[in-house]
């Protein structure tokens, strides 16, 4: 018999589209298979105000086929001189969805984030008055320490202070990469809820690592130990309403990734519903992907499940995935997850 599951069509609550030649070659990714997605305002410039948001978000719209409906949902870049009024207006309108914390320095074009909490508290506040999330990018920039540690610290000195300073703002943790982020969100009340990537629950340091250095394995957060990944595991196909699915789908232009400095992003917008079909069912929690993939999501953010739905089936042979797409900026290598994957996305 042949295996097959039908879920509400999927969110994707953290990717990064990126802007011109790179944007219209990567969006059609998502759209086919994602009604909505939040999306990351790491452009150089930053999505820093209101207007630039809604200028990025047309660009988006206009990247499109026509014929496909996607729904791009807005964030703001935080930063030490973000106006709380523009956020507030800009909460109000519906036009953002969320506020991104990056600490200054901790990954892709993070130079305009926050090296002074102080300096962001008014917005914070703010935020928590008017019920508007706060997507962290979790991981210190100490150069003391250890990059494998700088979540679990990241919570110690900073996120858990925060939220005791703020209380009753809600904080998605993004890309939980530890052991130590999964405890923290499951010891907490529902004002906390945590993005993990499909990446993160498929690989770990070693296969980054082992046998030679692979460029298009890392990203950051940077993926940990074995135990890790499957603490990962455990919180994705739990059904816990906290976690949710946020790809974290970063393109690069492959010479950038296989350089001698490599940039830290994975692509796996085209494969993702395959790759978790292959995850939940190995966990023997295939029936919990839809709380994952489809429902936790949008009751963190407050919307509607969609009302659409994907088939997901289990072919007899291998699916494959291009090893590459090809954009005006550049191509970019295609998450490869190293092992046969046999369900596919039927067709509408
Ligand atoms: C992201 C990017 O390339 O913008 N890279 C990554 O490795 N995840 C930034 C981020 O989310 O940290
Ligand atoms: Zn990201």
């Amino acid at each position: 018999m042949q295996a097959k599951i039908t879920i509400p069509r999927p969110d994707d609550w953290h990717l990064h589209l990126r802007d011109g030649g790179m944007l219209e070659g990567v969006v059609g990714d998502s759209a086919r298979h994602f009604a909505r997605a939040i999306i990351m305002p790491n452009l150089v410039p930053p999505v820093v105000t209101a207007v630039q948001a809604r200028t990025y978000r047309e660009r988006i719209l206009q990247a499109l086929s026509p014929e496909v409906s996607f729904e791009p949902l807005m964030t703001l870049y935080l930063t030490e001189t973000t106006d709380p009024d523009d956020v507030e207006e800009a909460a109000k309108s519906g036009l953002v969805k969320a506020l991104k914390l990056y600490p200054a320095g901790a990954t892709t074009n993070s130079e305009s984030g926050v090296r002074d909490f102080d300096k962001v508290l008014p917005v914070l506040e703010r935020m928590a008055q008017i019920d508007i999330p706060l997507c962290v990018h979790g991981e210190v920039t100490d150069s003391d320490i250890d990059i494998f540690d700088r979540e679990a610290v990241f919570i110690d000195r900073v996120l858990d202070p925060l939220r005791r300073r703020v209380p009753g703002l809600r904080v998605v943790m993004e890309h939980v990469t530890t052991r130590e982020g999964v405890d923290y969100v499951m010891a907490s009340d529902s004002d906390i809820g945590a993005t993990i990537t499909t990446h993160h629950l498929i690989i770990n340091r070693n296969h980054l690592l082992v046998g030679g250095i692979r460029p298009h394995y890392y990203c950051l957060p940077v993926a940990k130990r074995e135990q890790h990944r499957l603490a990962l595991r455990a919180a994705a196909t739990s059904g816990d309403i906290r976690f949710f699915l946020g790809t974290d789908s970063a393109p690069h232009a492959t010479d950038l990734k296989e350089n001698a400095c490599g940039c830290a992003g994975c692509y796996t917008s085209i494969n993702t519903m395959s790759l978790l079909a292959h995850v939940f069912e190995e966990e023997k929690a295939l029936e919990q992907l839809e709380q994952f993939a489809s429902r936790n999501g949008p009751a963190f953010y407050g919307l509607p499940v969609n009302e659409t739905r994907m088939t997901l089936v289990k072919g007899n042979t291998p699916v494959t995935f291009p090893q590459k797409i090809s954009t005006r900026a550049g191509d970019v290598t295609v998450f490869d997850p190293g092992f046969d994957v046999f369900w596919y996305v039927e067709a509408d």
